[in-house]
């Protein structure tokens, strides 16, 4: 199939993007004490030059002791961390890149390195899931120093260079602990029985985060439906109440919604072929990217359990883009495994693809 629907460029506000090739944003723990060295501004400017459209950094922690829940995933925080990031930035842009960091605050999400954990931890209402307690919930001044800091990384990010922000609302992390009704069960104007009303901490962010980098700069907010706590669990069970999701958020200042589902070809809703990001575009009218398995035979949680994922067609997504169903797609392991692979695809090198396994994730390269 032709692949001129994923190579033809994309202009948004502040972006200018060659295609609509997005590297997703994926943790990958390598810099060391949260700091993103020279093999991190290395592997970025590797994609770059692999002519990915658009890169969104790992998840980077904002001002708040419990933002993280690993130590060598990176702040986006502090003298060194910035200098670091500003490298970061540099060198995509001299590899002829375009990036956004993905500002992020694991909430109540514990991590996995014995010994080092956030305390106390941040989440609406000190719960993980339905019932299971792990905290305190955040009082008032915890969530308006929370919002200060997002808007304050969203800040910095501009003043360094970078082309857009991202803010990390999805995957059962903080800001999706609020939207989600297991985690949320607030009784002040954080909480609420609707949806609508649990946006409300996001709203407040993005608002911040607008405040601080004026009306051109673009802001990507990424959602889903499912968690890292529950990968069942779903929000917005109608279109009329992810309208009811999403559009708080667009009134905010969303610009760009980023709709996080494992498979991109799962249809959202019954009665209709249309994705998640393919509904998000036509309820709110807003630019979206879509993500989840693209080039890959498995999806990336089976991956983290050790299946192995062969290159698999990318007509299925050829097709949507054609339709105009989402407007960007976000890549993620194919990217970890090949920085060319954005080329490779562009030149009509199919055969060239590399398969995904977990052994990928020990090296930075
Ligand atoms: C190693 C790894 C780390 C990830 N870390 C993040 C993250 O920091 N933030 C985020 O929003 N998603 C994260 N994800 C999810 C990816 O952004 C993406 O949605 C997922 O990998 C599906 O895309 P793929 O099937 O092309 O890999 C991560 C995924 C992987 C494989």
């Amino acid at each position: 199939m032709p692949t001129q629907a994923l190579f033809s460029p994309f202009e948004y506000k502040s972006l200018t993007l060659k295609n609509r090739i997005v590297m997703a944003p994926m943790t990958r723990m390598f810099s060391p004490g949260g700091v993103a060295n020279e093999a991190v501004a290395d592997y970025y400017a590797l994609r770059a030059a692999g002519d990915v459209g658009l890169i969104i950094s790992e998840g980077t922690g904002v001002a708040r002791a419990a933002s993280l829940n690993e130590p060598n995933a990176p702040r986006f925080h502090g003298a060194a961390e910035l200098a670091a990031w500003k490298q970061v930035i540099d060198r995509v842009h001299a590899a002829g890149g375009v990036m956004a960091p993905q500002l992020w605050h694991v909430g109540a999400v514990p991590g996995q390195t014995a010994g080092w954990a956030p305390t106390p931890i941040d989440s609406p209402s000190g719960l993980l899931l339905a019932g299971k307690k792990v905290g305190e919930p955040m009082s008032e001044s915890d969530i308006a120093d929370t919002i200060a800091a997002f808007a304050r990384a969203a800040g910095d990010a501009k003043r360094l260079g970078f082309d857009a922000v991202e803010l990390h609302g999805a995957h059962g992390y903080l800001i999706d602990e609020f939207f989600w009704d297991a985690t949320n069960t607030r009784q002040d104007r954080f909480g609420g029985a609707t949806l609508r009303e649990r946006t409300r901490f996001a709203a407040e962010i993005i608002q911040a985060v607008r405040a601080e980098v004026g009306a051109d700069f673009a802001i990507i907010v990424r959602l889903s439906q499912w968690k890292g706590q529950d990968f069942t669990a779903r929000m917005a069970h109608t279109p009329h109440e992810l309208e009811s999701w999403l559009s708080p958020l667009v009134a905010a200042g969303a610009d760009i919604l980023h709709c996080s589902q494992r498979r991109f070809w799962e249809p959202e809703f019954s009665g209709s072929e249309l994705n998640f990001a393919g509904w998000a575009k036509k309820l709110t009218g807003q630019p979206t990217i879509s993500v989840g398995s693209v080039g890959l035979s498995g999806d990336f949680i089976s991956a983290f359990g050790g299946e192995s994922s062969t290159p698999a067609s990318i007509d299925g997504l050829l097709e949507r883009l054609e339709r105009k169903e989402f407007d960007l797609i976000a890549v993620g392991r194919a990217l970890i495994v090949d920085p060319d692979w954005a080329r490779k695809v562009g030149a009509g090198r199919f055969d060239e693809l590399k398969p995904f396994d977990r052994t990928a994730l020990g090296t930075l390269v």
